[in-house]
Order: structure tokens, then C-alpha cells, then sequence
């Protein structure tokens, strides 16, 4: 009974859709076709449930790439070699860091030789892979329940095990957070808890289907009773099919993870809100650095360089609103996303140019290419035209450059010199919006600052935005918002400013309207703890704003340990141990290596007088960081209890890296 009065009210209801769309079609006919699972009603069901009726789809899917992104870390799912394999050494942190198995589990060992010594040895358990392998396997750890990527990756192309992307420059050991940005373009719709960075509450393993079909749950229903389209003749309407968008909309699929540079959030949107067949847009901007003569790419960057071509330019000047496969040009005419690159026969992908080019003799679209077929010898299009080269961001990788051109093609076995063309940054540009808001551009690069490069360019043309909006005046909040300035000030370090502007500047209800916005609380509390730092000699009320500023970051995003360190650290030095050492120990059940927390519990203990248990947090912290602030912490607490042996030997450690100041206070 149940079931069959569903049955009849689903069918009312795809009903009324489809005669809804018809309407919108006749009385409007170049309108954009609206597909039903854009709304909030259509929810994701994940890989399996497709599998069923799109088995074949489902099996070649998992050959690629894209269906191999993200796994548990299992034997099965690495393709890195441990046979015979040296430990990485970081010269920089003087560390090394070695890989293996055991007991079916990966391990990440990191360590400190001194002599013939291991000085410092930590290990963490890895609990996934991200990367199919086709270029690299870089692997994540979890404390807690808390997401970091750990500092060694695998590089495919080249064998070999090496610091991941970026750790060359700055190693950030086991700290990186694994952030709602990174795994939206690594794996199917992921979530995270609220309140927190780096805890995910859906996680699935691989992208899947629904990343470029859009939610399912609408579809799955219609099918599986019986409500069937003829997608010969029609639209299914209930899912997206790509073919079927308009050639932006497709690119915006493609695009919301092949481009990878600043992504700067409309507001009030969040990076899991884009749906295929939704404008890019509309959720975020994606913002590049223009560089003086460049020509190195970075490697999610196929969309960007793709789009540069005059072969994408010219075929797709027409209607935004169209796609006809015979006339326009974007990533489906190449790439069937269900089968692997590795399992597509090149000749589908030089049959795409010839689809355009012809000969000059032959009645042809566009002319074909002008060397001749000696100078060709036995090179395809796709080889001369689209060399792989290696990336700007990613060593030991190598990929092939999308910008299809002439130049590119002139000597495509030459790698492209990323030391002499990798010039001078010039500035931003946002790569999927001609026309981006004053706000919008700002913030584009003060987190471009933060995020990638600190190059004092960018906060000169942030500051170039604020004085062209604000004139001579006062600061103005009408354009560049409360928030905005506020981080600006902070990427200054201008903390005086900063309170200025955001007790006299700014007014009652502005500020309130940022109570529930933890980064801003966070800044401010920054601000009033640099400005008056805390001094336990001076009057404790000069705390007060800190602490208070801390404690609403806090509260605004509780499962973030780094704001709950920074709060319950200031309430230590405050000496309010009684306040902060149950929020520390409840901090540690959920995250037991942060080690800034371990240091204020062994502060609080230092305050209470619990020796032993203080020297016991701080191994703990030390264990962890062999520079930890811990080693000066525990000189202390070692000549106190009489075991000045064990100082001794933290105390020359201490020399090759702690300030010569604090060490003097010391004497052996
Ligand atoms: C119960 C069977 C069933 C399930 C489950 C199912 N499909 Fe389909 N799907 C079909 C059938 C049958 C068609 C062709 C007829 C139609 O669209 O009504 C189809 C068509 C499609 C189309 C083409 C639509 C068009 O207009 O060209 C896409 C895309 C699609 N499915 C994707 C998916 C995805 C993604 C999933 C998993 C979320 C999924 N399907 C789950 C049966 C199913
Ligand atoms: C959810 C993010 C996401 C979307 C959407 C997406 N990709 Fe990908 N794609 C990736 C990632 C990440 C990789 C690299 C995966 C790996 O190897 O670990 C990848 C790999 C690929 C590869 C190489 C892998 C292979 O085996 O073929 C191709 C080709 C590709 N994508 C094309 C496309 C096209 C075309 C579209 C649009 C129709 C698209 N992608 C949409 C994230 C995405
Ligand atoms: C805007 C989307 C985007 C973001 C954000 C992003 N990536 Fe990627 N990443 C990609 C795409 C797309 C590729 C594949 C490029 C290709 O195959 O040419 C890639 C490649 C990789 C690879 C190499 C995969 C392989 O073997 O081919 C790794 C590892 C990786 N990213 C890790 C990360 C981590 C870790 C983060 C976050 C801290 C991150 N990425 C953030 C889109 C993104
Ligand atoms: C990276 C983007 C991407 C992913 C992931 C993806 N598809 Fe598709 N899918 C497309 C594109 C693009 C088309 C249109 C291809 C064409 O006909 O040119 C398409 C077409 C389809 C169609 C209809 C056309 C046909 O050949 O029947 C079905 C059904 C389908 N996909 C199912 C799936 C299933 C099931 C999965 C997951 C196992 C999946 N897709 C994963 C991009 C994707
Ligand atoms: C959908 C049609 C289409 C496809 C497919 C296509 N092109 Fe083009 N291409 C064009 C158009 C249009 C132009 C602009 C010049 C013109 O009008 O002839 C162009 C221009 C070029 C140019 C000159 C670029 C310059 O810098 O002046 C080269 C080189 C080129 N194409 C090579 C290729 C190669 C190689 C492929 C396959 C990898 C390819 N094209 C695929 C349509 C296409
Ligand atoms: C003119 C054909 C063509 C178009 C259009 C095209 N690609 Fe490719 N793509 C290729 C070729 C050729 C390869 C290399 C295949 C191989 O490994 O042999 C490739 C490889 C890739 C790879 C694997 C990494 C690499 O560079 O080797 C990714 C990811 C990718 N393409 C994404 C895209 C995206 C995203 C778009 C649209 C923005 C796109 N491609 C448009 C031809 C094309
Ligand atoms: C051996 C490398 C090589 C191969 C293989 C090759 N090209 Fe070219 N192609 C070039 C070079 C170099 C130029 C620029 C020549 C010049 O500017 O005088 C060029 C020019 C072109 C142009 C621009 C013509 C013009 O004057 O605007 C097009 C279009 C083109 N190629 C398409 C193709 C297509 C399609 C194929 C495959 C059938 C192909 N090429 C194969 C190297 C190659």
C-alpha cells in the first residue's frame, strides 16, 4: 500500500516537472535548461547506488584517475616502492623521514640523528592515501579525530620518495590541516563537522559520479520506479548529463577543481555548494598571479591554460548558452571522463584536432598545420602541441600543457626553463569572472598573501584598492567591509590600527554582526594580546580583552584546537589554571598531540606545583616537535628535581636551536 501511493506521488510530481520545463522552454526557448537536482531537495547517495544500473560506466570509472583519488591507506591502494629505499632527509629542520609497513598499517617515521644517536624519533599511523598514483601518493595522518597530511610523498613518474609539493620551501612536519577546500577536489562530497577545520563527518573515498552529475537521489528514485525518459530523444531532467550544458556551464564542472589557485568564497557560500550546471561564479571566483612572460603552469591548472588557446577562444565565441560538439570546444571533446587518459587510445585525441583542422587542401574548417609532413615525421598533434612539461608547483612531476599553440609547439621536446620564465608576479586575475567586485578583488588578495605567497605585492595592491575606495578620508566600511580591513590590518601586523578601527570605526552593530566569525574574533584577540602582552607583573585587567577575544573564536568554532590552545594559553599565563585546565584536558581527550595544548597543561601543572606530572606533559610535547619550547620548560623542571644529568643533555641540544638569551640563564 505504502509503497504504491509513493509510486504515484513521485509520478505526480515528475509529472508536473517535466510540464514545467516544457513551459519554460516554448515560452523562452534559448532559456538555460534547469535541471531538477540543482535544489536543495535532491541529496548525494554515493558511487554504489549508481552501480547498479550503470555498471558498466561504474567499472571503467574506477581505472581512473578521478575514481582512484583517495583511499584507506591499505597495501592495495599504494603504488609506492618500500624495497630498498633511503630515508628523505630535510636539510633545512635537519630531520629525516622514512616509510614502511607493518602489520598491514603505514607508518611515517620521522627523526633527528645526532652522531650515531637517534635524538628524536616520532611515528605516526597513516590512515589514508590522497593521489591515485598516476603522479603522486601523499599520505594523511589523523590525531583524533583531526585530519593533517604527513611530510613524505611518493612521486610515480620518477620512483622516488621525496618531501610533498611545497615542504621543500617550508616544511610544515605533521601540522598541515586537511581542510573542506583540499578534499572538495580530491574525493566525492565530503563534510565536515561544524565547528571544526579538519574533522570530517562524510568522507567519502574517490570522486564520483555525482561531482559531475549532480546530487542523485531525485534520479535514483525516478528510475528505480520505473520512470523512465528516452535520453535519445529528451533531457532526463532529473540528473545532470555534461553533454547536455551549455559549453561555460561544462568548463565551470571541469573547472571548479582543475584550476587551482586562490579560491575567494561569495559570501555566505561554502566550497561543498557548487552542483554541476551551476555557474562557478556564483559561488566562488577563482583568482591567479599573472606573472612578466610566463609560460611554467601549475599543475591543476589545465582548465586556465586550456582556455588561453585560441582553439578554445575562437570555437566558443557564440552563444553562452550552447553546446553543439561539432562547433564548440571544451574538455569532453578530448576526454570521455569514465575512462582512464592511460586507457584512451591517443588517436581519439588527435582525431579531436583534425575534427577542426584540415589540410589546406581539402575543404576545411579551420587550416590544419603548416609543417610538413617530413618535418612532422612520426609526432602527433597532441605531441607537438600539447607538450608535457613539468609544473610550476609540483617537483618531480611532469603533465601535459593544455594551452594548445603555436609557440608551445616549436620545440616541444625542450622542457619548458622554469627558472628563467617563472619571472616577477604582476599581480591577480580572476581566471572564471571578467568583472569581479571591489570586496571580492580585496579580499582575493590579502589571502593571496596569506595563503600562497608573501609578497609585499599583494598587500600594495590591497592597499592601492583601500586608498582608491576610500580616498583621503576616514577609512570607509561601506565598500570594503568591517571583516575585510580588519584581516588587512592583521596581514600588516598593524595592531594598533586595528583596535582604532575597530572600537572607534567601526559601530556596535557592525561589530556584533562579526561575534559568530571566529577568524576576526581571533585577529582582534591578537591585536589587543600583542598591544598589551601579557605580563604577570602588570595589572591582570590588561588580559581581559584578549582572553575574551580568544574565548569567542572559540566558542564560534569549538572543535578548532588551535583556537582552544590560544584561549586556555592565555588563561594560564593569567594564572587562571582553575578555568583553563579542564578545557586543556578535554581538548587532549579529543586531540592528544597538539602540542601547544600539552604545553599549557604542563604549565598549569608547573603553576600548581605537580613536578612530576609537568615533566611528564612536557616529554610528552617534546616528543613531538624536537624544538619544542617544552626542552627549555623541562631544563627547569630537571634541575628543580634534582636531575641535573638529564638537563645537561637538554641544555646542549637546546644550544643548536633555542635563543642564546634564555640559555644564559642557565649555568652548568
Ligand atoms: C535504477 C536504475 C538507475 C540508477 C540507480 C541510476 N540510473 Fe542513471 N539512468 C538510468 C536509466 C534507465 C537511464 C536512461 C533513461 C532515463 O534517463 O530515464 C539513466 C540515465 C542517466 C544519465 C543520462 C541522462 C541524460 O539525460 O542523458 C545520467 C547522467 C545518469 N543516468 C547518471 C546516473 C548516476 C550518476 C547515478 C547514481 C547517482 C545513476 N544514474 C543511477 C537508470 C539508473
Ligand atoms: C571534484 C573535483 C573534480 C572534478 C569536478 C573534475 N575533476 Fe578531473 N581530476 C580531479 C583530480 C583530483 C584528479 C587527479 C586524481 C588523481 O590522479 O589522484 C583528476 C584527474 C583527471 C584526469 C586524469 C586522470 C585519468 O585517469 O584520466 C582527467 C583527464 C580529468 N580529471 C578530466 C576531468 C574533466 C574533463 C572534468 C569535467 C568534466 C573533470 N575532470 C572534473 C578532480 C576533479
Ligand atoms: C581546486 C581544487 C584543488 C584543491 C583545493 C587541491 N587540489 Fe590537489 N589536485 C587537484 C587536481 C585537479 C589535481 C590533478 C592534476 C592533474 O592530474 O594534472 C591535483 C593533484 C594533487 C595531487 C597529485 C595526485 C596525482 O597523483 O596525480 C596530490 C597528492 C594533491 N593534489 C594533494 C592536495 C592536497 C593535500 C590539497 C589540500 C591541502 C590539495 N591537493 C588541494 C585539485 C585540487
Ligand atoms: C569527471 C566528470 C564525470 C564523472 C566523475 C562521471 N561522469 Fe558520467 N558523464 C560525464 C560527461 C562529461 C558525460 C557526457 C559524455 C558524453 O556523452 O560526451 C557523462 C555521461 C554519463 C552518462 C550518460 C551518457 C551515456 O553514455 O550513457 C551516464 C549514464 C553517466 N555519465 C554515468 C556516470 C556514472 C555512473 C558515473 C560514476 C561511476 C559517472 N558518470 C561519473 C562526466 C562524468
Ligand atoms: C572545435 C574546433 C577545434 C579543435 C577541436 C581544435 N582546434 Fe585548433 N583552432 C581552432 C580555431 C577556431 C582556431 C583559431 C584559428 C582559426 O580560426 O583557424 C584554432 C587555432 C589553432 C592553432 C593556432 C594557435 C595560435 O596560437 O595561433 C593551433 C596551433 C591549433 N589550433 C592546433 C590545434 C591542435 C593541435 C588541436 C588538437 C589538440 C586543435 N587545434 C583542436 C579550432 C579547433
Ligand atoms: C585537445 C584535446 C584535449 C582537451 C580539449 C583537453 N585535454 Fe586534457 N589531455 C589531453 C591529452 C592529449 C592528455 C595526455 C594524455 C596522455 O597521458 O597520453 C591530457 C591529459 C589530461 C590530464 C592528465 C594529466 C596530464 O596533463 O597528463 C588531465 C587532468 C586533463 N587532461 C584535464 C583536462 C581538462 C580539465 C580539460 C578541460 C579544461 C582538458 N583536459 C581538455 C587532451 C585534451
Ligand atoms: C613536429 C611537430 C608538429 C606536429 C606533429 C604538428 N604540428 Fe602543428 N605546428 C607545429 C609548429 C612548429 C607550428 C608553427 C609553425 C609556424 O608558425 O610557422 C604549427 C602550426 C600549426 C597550426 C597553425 C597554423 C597557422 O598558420 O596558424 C595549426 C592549426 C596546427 N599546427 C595544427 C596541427 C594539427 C591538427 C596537427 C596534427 C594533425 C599538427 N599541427 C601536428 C608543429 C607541429
Amino acid at each position: 500500500m505504502l509503497s504504491s501511493r509513493h509510486w504515484v506521488a513521485v509520478i505526480v510530481i515528475a509529472g508536473i516537472s517535466v510540464v514545467v520545463a516544457t513551459i519554460v522552454q516554448c515560452k523562452a526557448p534559448k532559456a538555460e535548461p534547469t535541471f531538477r537536482n540543482l535544489g536543495d531537495s535532491a541529496t548525494y547517495v554515493g558511487i554504489q547506488a549508481c552501480k547498479g544500473c550503470h555498471s558498466d560506466k561504474h567499472a571503467t570509472f574506477l581505472e581512473t584517475g578521478m575514481g582512484m583519488s583517495f583511499h584507506k591507506a591499505e597495501k592495495q591502494y599504494s603504488k609506492a616502492n618500500f624495497v630498498r629505499i633511503k630515508p628523505v632527509y630535510d636539510k633545512k629542520l635537519d630531520l629525516y623521514y622514512f616509510p614502511y609497513w607493518q602489520n598491514e598499517s603505514l607508518y611515517i617515521q620521522e627523526f633527528r640523528l645526532n652522531g650515531r644517536d637517534t635524538i628524536h624519533n616520532r611515528r605516526e599511523k597513516i590512515t589514508h592515501i590522497v593521489g591515485s598514483g598516476q603522479h603522486t601518493n601523499s599520505h594523511f595522518w589523523t590525531d583524533g579525530e583531526h585530519l593533517y597530511q604527513a611530510p613524505l610523498t611518493f612521486y610515480t613518474q620518477k620512483g622516488i620518495w621525496d618531501l610533498p609539493p611545497g615542504y621543500e620551501e617550508f616544511n610544515t612536519r605533521f601540522n598541515r590541516k586537511i581542510d573542506i577546500e583540499c578534499m572538495s577536489c580530491h574525493t566525492g562530497m565530503p563534510k565536515t563537522k561544524d565547528g571544526s577545520v579538519n574533522i570530517f563527518e562524510k568522507l567519502p573515498l574517490g570522486i564520483d559520479c555525482e561531482r559531475c552529475h549532480g546530487p542523485g537521489s531525485l534520479h535514483v528514485q525516478e528510475k528505480s520506479n520505473g520512470i523512465i525518459v528516452d535520453t535519445r530523444k529528451q533531457t532526463d531532467w532529473s540528473i545532470v548529463n555534461p553533454k547536455r550544458l551549455p559549453w561555460k556551464l561544462q568548463v565551470d564542472i571541469c573547472q571548479r577543481c582543475h584550476l587551482q589557485g586562490n579560491n575567494v568564497l561569495k559570501p555566505g557560500k561554502k566550497f561543498t555548494d557548487f552542483r554541476p550546471g551551476m555557474h562557478l561564479d556564483s559561488i566562488f571566483t577563482v583568482y591567479m598571479p599573472t606573472y612578466k612572460g610566463d609560460a611554467a603552469f601549475v599543475m591543476a591548472g589545465h582548465a586556465e591554460r586550456f582556455q588561453m588557446s585560441a582553439c578554445f577562444k575562437s570555437s566558443n565565441k557564440g552563444d553562452l548558452n550552447k553546446y553543439n560538439a561539432n562547433i564548440n570546444f571544451t574538455c569532453i571533446n578530448c576526454h570521455n571522463p569514465h575512462v582512464s587518459v592511460k586507457k584512451t587510445n591517443q588517436d581519439r585525441f588527435n582525431q579531436t584536432c583534425v575534427s577542426c583542422h584540415q589540410p589546406k587542401t581539402k575543404k576545411s574548417k579551420h587550416e590544419g598545420c603548416n609543417l610538413s609532413a617530413a618535418m612532422r615525421g612520426t609526432r602527433t598533434c597532441v605531441n607537438c602541441h600539447m607538450p608535457s612539461s613539468d609544473t610550476r608547483d609540483i617537483p618531480h612531476v611532469s603533465i601535459h600543457d593544455h594551452y594548445i599553440s603555436k609557440t608551445n609547439a616549436i620545440n616541444p621536446s625542450k622542457p619548458i626553463d622554469i627558472s628563467k620564465k617563472y619571472g616577477q608576479p604582476t599581480g591577480l586575475h580572476a581566471v572564471n569572472n571578467p568583472n569581479p567586485g571591489t570586496e571580492e578583488l580585496f579580499q582575493a588578495y590579502i589571502t593571496y598573501f596569506e595563503k600562497f605567497d608573501a609578497n609585499a605585492l599583494y598587500m600594495k595592491e590591497a592597499k592601492r584598492i583601500l586608498s582608491s575606495v576610500n580616498g583621503d578620508n576616514e577609512p570607509s566600511l561601506d565598500v570594503i567591509g568591517l571583516e575585510a580591513q580588519i584581516h588587512y590590518l592583521y596581514n600588516q601586523q598593524a595592531f594598533s590600527d586595528m583596535i582604532a578601527l575597530w572600537e572607534n570605526g567601526a559601530s556596535e552593530g557592525q561589530r556584533e554582526a562579526l561575534i559568530g566569525d571566529a577568524w576576526t574574533q581571533y585577529r582582534m584577540a591578537v591585536a589587543y594580546d600583542k598591544k598589551s602582552p601579557t605580563d604577570l607583573t602588570e595589572d591582570k585587567k590588561q588580559d581581559a580583552k584578549a582572553i575574551q577575544y580568544y574565548r569567542n573564536a572559540y566558542e564560534a568554532m569549538p572543535l578548532n584546537t588551535d583556537f582552544l590552545a590560544e584561549y586556555t594559553g592565555t588563561l594560564a599565563k593569567a594564572l587562571r589554571t582553575e578555568e583553563a585546565k579542564p578545557l586543556i584536558l578535554q581538548g587532549l581527550k579529543h586531540q592528544p598531540k597538539h602540542e601547544q595544548l600539552l604545553m599549557n597543561l604542563g604549565y598549569c601543572q608547573y603553576q600548581e606545583k605537580q613536578w612530576k606530572s609537568a615533566i611528564s606533559t612536557y616529554e610528552k610535547a617534546l616528543a613531538l616537535n624536537p624544538e619544542s619550547q617544552a626542552m627549555l620548560s623541562l631544563i627547569d623542571l630537571y634541575v628543580a628535581v634534582g636531575q641535573k644529568d638529564k638537563a645537561r643533555v637538554l641544555y646542549e641540544r637546546a644550544k643548536k636551536w633555542a635563543d642564546p638569551k634564555i640559555l644564559r640563564s642557565w649555568s652548568f
